[in-house]
């Protein structure tokens, strides 16, 4: 991805590379004497540490597939978040006073009737449940994610929108006086508000989840407090942080991303490792905290789940 104003890639696949692997010794080192065990019990062992304590109630993932989840240091400390900076290991410090509460969620466009709520509301209203999902970043790191929050089809049901409507376009809060980087004005790394967007087959498919927690804890500010978009099937900028408004729409919306930069970033961004982003590969992906890459599955794993919406389309017309 590219900081506007210097059109210089903020990170480079060397970099990914050198980070993981410091991040992989550190926890080596700290973990010393576990090193005999094996992988999967050491993070398991390190997803213990720095838990917050439990405020969600939720249905639990029984994770079928034992997938391995990253820790919640990890999650939450290595951020793309461009409203605080485009410093990955920058968010979290500066995401710590961020308010998100009490938080107003508009709901209009294409719709019977416009409504607002406060994010609270939505907590209460659906029951929550846990999904353990794979994220992949454009940018060639991924990493397994216990999110906590409901389908976003029981919001859209709830909404009721208009035969019309065919997209559903997010956006997130502006608020210069919270994100650092609004504040730069004409100086702003990238035009604000961040959009995105779905397809309405997309946006009811019911592994797209509206996320407010993580690890059994609500979203740290970070990772998009107090809601955020999470569709597993595509690449990480789809899941649009701290959203306010959501719209429903007849033609689809221009995202932040295709708009700074449309032939590197499209409106679908379904994973894909046989369509290369234009200045690297997509085919592998480091998992924070691993040594080693892994190959990137096609839909990011979730082919059997997803692969019909895109029957018959071009996927790299429509990357
Ligand atoms: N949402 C907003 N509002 N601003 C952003 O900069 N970055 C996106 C996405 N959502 C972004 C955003 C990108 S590029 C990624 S990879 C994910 O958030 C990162 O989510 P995480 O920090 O929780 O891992």
């Amino acid at each position: 991805m590219y900081p506007k104003s210097s059109h210089r890639p903020i990170l480079t696949e060397a970099d990914i590379t050198d980070e993981a692997l410091f991040d992989g010794r550190r926890k080596f080192l700290k973990l010393g004497a576990a090193m005999a065990v094996s992988t999967a019990s050491v993070m398991e062992l390190a997803a213990k540490e720095f838990l917050p304590p439990p405020n969600l109630e939720y249905e639990r993932d029984r994770n079928p597939q034992k997938l391995e989840l990253n820790t919640y240091e990890q999650i939450t400390s290595y951020n793309n978040f461009y409203e605080f900076t485009t410093d990955k290991k920058g968010v979290k410090p500066l995401a710590q006073n961020f308010r998100s509460d009490p938080w107003t969620l508009t709901i209009d466009g294409l719709v019977e009737k416009p409504f607002e709520l406060d994010a609270r509301d939505l907590v209460d209203t659906f029951p929550l449940e846990e999904r353990i999902y794979r994220f992949r970043c454009v940018e060639g790191w991924s990493m397994v994610v216990p999110w906590i929050g409901f389908e976003l089809s029981h919001l859209i049901k709830r909404a009721k929108p208009l035969a019309k409507a065919k997209y559903v376009r997010f956006e997130t809060l502006v608020d210069p006086k919270q994100f650092p980087d609004q504040a730069r004005g004409p100086f702003a790394t990238l035009d604000y508000p961040y959009v995105e967007g779905l397809r309405m087959d997309e946006a009811m498919h019911p592994l797209t989840l509206m996320a407010v927690g993580l690890y059994g804890h609500t979203l740290p500010p970070q990772n998009g407090a107090p809601i955020r978009l999470v569709v597993p099937w595509k690449y990480g900028f789809k899941g649009i942080k701290s959203i306010v408004r959501i719209s429903f729409t007849e033609s689809q919306p221009l995202n932040t991303w295709q708009a700074y930069a449309p032939r590197e970033y499209g409106f679908y961004a379904n994973v894909n490792p046989d369509v290369d982003h234009p200045r690297w590969s997509q085919k592998r992906e480091r998992v924070l905290g691993h040594f080693f890459k892994q190959e990137t599955l096609m839909f990011n794993g979730y082919d059997k789940e997803v692969a019909h919406l895109y029957k018959g389309m071009d996927l790299r017309k429509f990357f």
